[in-house]
């Protein structure tokens, strides 16, 4: 133990020194008064400075050190006969998708290999030489890139699938292949015997090539929709592309966009975050630097489900809408005339600043909306009562908090990859120190998951 004490002061001694080509400046020499007055005080006691610890907020207690692959998405089931923790990672180069947590340091494919291993590939190669852009797969019945996870009121497992596999080429430049229809998708897992339970996909008019599909919240109520099954809200965050709500009538199937490039949606232009103290720009190998350009991320539901709180990810605001606007549908045949995009517009309430950039949201029973704010290190959360942004958490080893699920045994649980720290982001140079972790804390006032308010059983 002792040893490797030594080896961390050696190596924080050299980076001191290597200050020329460390990301981090040393700090400045600290003066004693004897420097100021040319000749010590005799007897002066150097006071207690304040100073900010970087560390609020409950206890973090750490439940899982990735070492593999580093983690995405999180889903928590820790009550119960059928306990467990599972978590995603896009890809790229893993060897799975979708995976279950097996022990404190490792996890493995879930269900299996087989159903994380698209046949022919996470290409298709024809279509990518006959278009000559990098084309994915369709595959419909196994994993391709899954970005989130997501338990419903009712508490089953959700499985989204963006469709769309990150390609690095030979010099490390590094794009998502664009969607094919059928690649996208949101799937019901059983998780008893890991059997999927129900595929829904998107048409080429809802789900774009360059969408990217991000999170995914549920409203069950049976009177929100005709069909009685509630709806899915997921979240479309391209970077590259349009930004927009994709409604998902979990009855009929149908899917329709809403608040398309609304201004609420889009990133905000040159807007810059810092990471640790340290302004960031988003370095590409062999392009131009630049800032980072993602759209609509965070989606949270009040309770009630009346409202659905939301941003983008490079943008200081916070907006709520009333999902009635959401769940009315103008589509070919829709019910609710040709006004339901105006009449969204229309409804956008601007809620003021958040105080940090955010990628990621989930709520509590007790209507906080947790935000997470990775220019902090920490997590803030929305008190619709009293209209403020409270302080939750706060802790230097909750290095960009990619997702959080609130759970039912009264605890938030997130998952950190240091994704700022990544090869892709600083020019073909990975900074990212194994392990990542998954972390929970204990909410304020026993709150715990929304259930019966989004028409859980
Ligand atoms: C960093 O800079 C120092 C001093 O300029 C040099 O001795 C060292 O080799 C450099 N290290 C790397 C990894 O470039
Ligand atoms: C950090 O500072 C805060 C505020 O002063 C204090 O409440 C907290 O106990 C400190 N935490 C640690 C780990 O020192
Ligand atoms: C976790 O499981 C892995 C793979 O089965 C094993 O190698 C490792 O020793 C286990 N670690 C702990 C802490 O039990
Ligand atoms: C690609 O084309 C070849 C030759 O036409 C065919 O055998 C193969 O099945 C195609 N692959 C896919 C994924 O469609
Ligand atoms: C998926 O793509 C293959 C090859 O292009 C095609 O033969 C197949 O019909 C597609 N499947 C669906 C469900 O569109
Ligand atoms: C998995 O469980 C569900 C419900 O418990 C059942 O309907 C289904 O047939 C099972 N599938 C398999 C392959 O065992
Ligand atoms: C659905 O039912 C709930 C509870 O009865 C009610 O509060 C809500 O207004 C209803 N929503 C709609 C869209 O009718
Ligand atoms: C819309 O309705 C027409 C005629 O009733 C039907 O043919 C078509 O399939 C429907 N389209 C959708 C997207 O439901
Ligand atoms: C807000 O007020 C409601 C009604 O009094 C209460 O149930 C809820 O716990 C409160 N939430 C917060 C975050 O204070
Ligand atoms: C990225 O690395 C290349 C060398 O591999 C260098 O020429 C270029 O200046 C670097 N870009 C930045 C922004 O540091």
């Amino acid at each position: 133990m002792f040893s490797s004490v030594a080896v961390v002061v050696a190596a924080f001694v050299a980076l001191g020194c290597a200050q020329s080509n460390s990301s981090y400046p040393s700090p400045p020499t600290v003066l004693g008064p004897e420097d100021v007055t040319g000749g010590s005080i005799e007897g002066f006691q150097q006071p207690h400075l304040f100073q900010d610890n970087g560390t609020y907020g409950p206890q973090v207690e750490i439940m899982h050190y990735y070492y593999d692959q580093w983690p995405i998405g999180l889903a928590a089931f820790p009550t119960g006969d059928s306990k467990a923790l599972y978590a995603c990672y896009t890809r790229g180069p893993y060897k799975y998708t979708l995976g279950k947590i097996t022990n404190l340091t490792a996890e493995e494919p879930w269900p299996n290999q087989e159903i994380n291993t698209p046949p022919g590939g996470l290409l298709d190669e024809n279509l990518s030489s006959l278009t000559g852009y990098s084309m994915a797969t369709n595959s419909t019945d196994h994993f391709i890139s899954v970005q989130a996870l997501y338990t419903d009121p009712n508490g089953r497992l959700w499985v989204l699938d963006t469709g769309r596999p990150t390609v690095t080429s030979d010099n490390g430049a590094s794009t998502m292949a664009y969607a094919v229809v059928g690649g996208p998708k949101l799937v019901l897992m059983n998780r008893e015997n890991g059997t999927i339970e129900r595929t829904y996909t998107f048409p080429g008019d809802v789900h774009f090539p360059d969408s990217s599909i991000n999170d995914v919240r549920f409203d069950l109520r049976h009177n929100i929709t005709a069909s009685g099954q509630g709806v899915a809200y997921i979240v479309d965050s391209s970077n590259e592309g349009r930004n927009a709500f994709i409604v998902l009538d979990l009855g009929t199937g149908k899917s329709w966009r809403r608040l398309d490039q609304h201004p609420s949606m889009l990133h905000t232009y040159n807007n810059r975050a810092s990471y640790a103290g340290i302004p960031t720009y988003i370095t590409i190998k062999g392009q131009s630097e630049y800032s980072n350009k993602e759209g609509f991320d965070g989606l949270a539901l009040s309770p009630d489900g009346e409202y659905a709180y939301y941003s983008p990810l490079v943008s200081q605001y916070l907006y709520r809408v009333p999902t009635s606007v959401l769940l009315a549908d103008n589509g070919p045949n829709g019910t609710d005339g040709h006004d339901a995009e105006l009449k969204a517009s229309f409804a956008v309430q601007n809620l003021g600043q958040k105080g940090s950039q955010t990628n990621g949201f989930d709520s509590s029973s007790d209507g906080r909306i947790y935000l997470l704010a990775p220019e902090q290190n920490a997590i803030f959360a929305f008190n619709p009562n009293t209209s403020k942004i409270e302080p939750f958490v706060r802790d230097p080893r909750l290095y960009w908090i990619d997702s959080v699920v609130v759970a039912d045994d009264g605890y938030l649980y997130g998952n950190c990859n240091q994704l700022p720290r990544q090869m892709q982001w600083n020019n073909g140079t990975e900074k990212r120190v194994k392990p990542g972790i998954m972390f929970r804390v204990k909410l304020p006032e026993g709150a715990s998951r929304i259930t019966t308010g989004l028409g859980g059983a």
